[in-house]
């Protein structure tokens, strides 16, 4: 395994590393394939429209990454990272992309030109979303997450049993009941479209084994890696904004601390029929990787 870019940060136990740039131009020179990828990219909706957030009126505008450029280029853009991605997964790996109305049909379409078999459309309904200010439509409380495997040949895996389980006995279902961000998750500084933990923890424990290796191609604050780490699997994450990747450097190095460690698993275990902490096996220490990906 080899990989031509530099880290911009690599936690101490070999788990977690991040790098700095646009992952048009990363994903190319990355010499290595995946397990599992989960995508959050830009939905293009910062378009001045308004939301609530803790009471107060604030613009729906995440930054200019998330402006739309136009029905042919962000199709062409979905296309160009999702054609990479492909490339970077195993032949059995799988990829999920969160999104809205906004963005979602066209990640679909571009799935299947690239010839991605699509496993499932998750709705996750937010138990707590933030009011509609005009009162002229209905509120917003979903996002869709789109599931979907590399090769249409080759199998995939999915922990049906675990799902099952935490889901009271029946067949987990594609409507996922579970809340928005919460503050404990804002720790370490805030990310504008930051995913809750509980969320990556379900999607991680679905399609991927302890150790496994997950990309993240638009990482943000590394909710995706920092649910990685806690469940004990492995995690690249890129980036081109620095000041989120320092975000997601301090949350990585918060739970170096086995308290703060222990604590945020039980949090993100909890949302279930059956809590998940009483299922998963706890390992005492933080794993130590002797693999890594090697970088310049
Ligand atoms: C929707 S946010 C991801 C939030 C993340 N899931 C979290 O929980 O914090 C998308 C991120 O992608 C980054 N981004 C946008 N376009 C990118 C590109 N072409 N290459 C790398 N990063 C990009 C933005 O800086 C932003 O942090």
């Amino acid at each position: 395994m080899f990989i031509s870019i530099s880290a911009y940060y690599r936690s101490q136990n070999k788990d977690f590393t991040l790098a700095k740039g646009d992952c048009l131009e990363l994903l190319p020179k990355i010499n290595f394939q995946f397990d599992m990828i989960f995508a959050d990219p830009p939905y293009f909706l910062s378009n001045g429209g308004i939301s609530v957030q803790s009471g107060k009126q604030v613009s729906v505008n995440k930054g200019d990454w998330d402006k739309s450029q136009g029905f042919e280029k962000d199709n062409e853009f979905n296309y160009k990272w999702l054609s990479l991605c492909r490339e970077k997964l195993k032949e059995n790996g799988t990829i999920w992309i969160s999104g809205t109305y906004h963005n979602i049909f066209s990640v679909a379409q571009m799935l299947n030109e690239l010839d991605f078999r699509i496993l499932n459309c998750i709705t996750w309904a937010k138990t707590n979303p933030p009011p509609n200010l005009s009162c002229k439509f209905f509120t917003h409380s979903t996002e869709f997450i789109l599931w979907a495997r590399k090769n249409k040949k080759v199998t995939h895996y999915y922990n049906y049993e675990l799902m099952k389980e935490i889901n009271g006995g029946t067949q987990m279902r594609d409507l996922w009941s579970l809340p928005a961000i919460a503050k404990w998750e804002k720790s370490c500084g805030k990310h504008p479209t930051q995913k809750p933990l509980p969320l990556l923890a379900r999607i991680i424990l679905a399609s991927t084994k302890e150790n496994d290796w997950i990309l993240d191609p638009f990482t943000g604050s590394s909710t995706t890696g920092i649910a990685a780490s806690l469940l004990n699997r492995r995690f690249l994450g890129l980036d081109k904004e620095e000041d989120f990747l320092k975000i997601s450097k301090n949350r990585r190095e918060e739970i170096n601390d086995i308290k703060t460690r222990f604590e945020y698993r039980e949090k993100i275990l909890k949302y279930s029929d059956k809590p998940l902490k009483e299922i998963l096996e706890v390992h005492e220490e933080i794993p130590y990787y002797d693999i890594n990906l090697p970088l310049n």
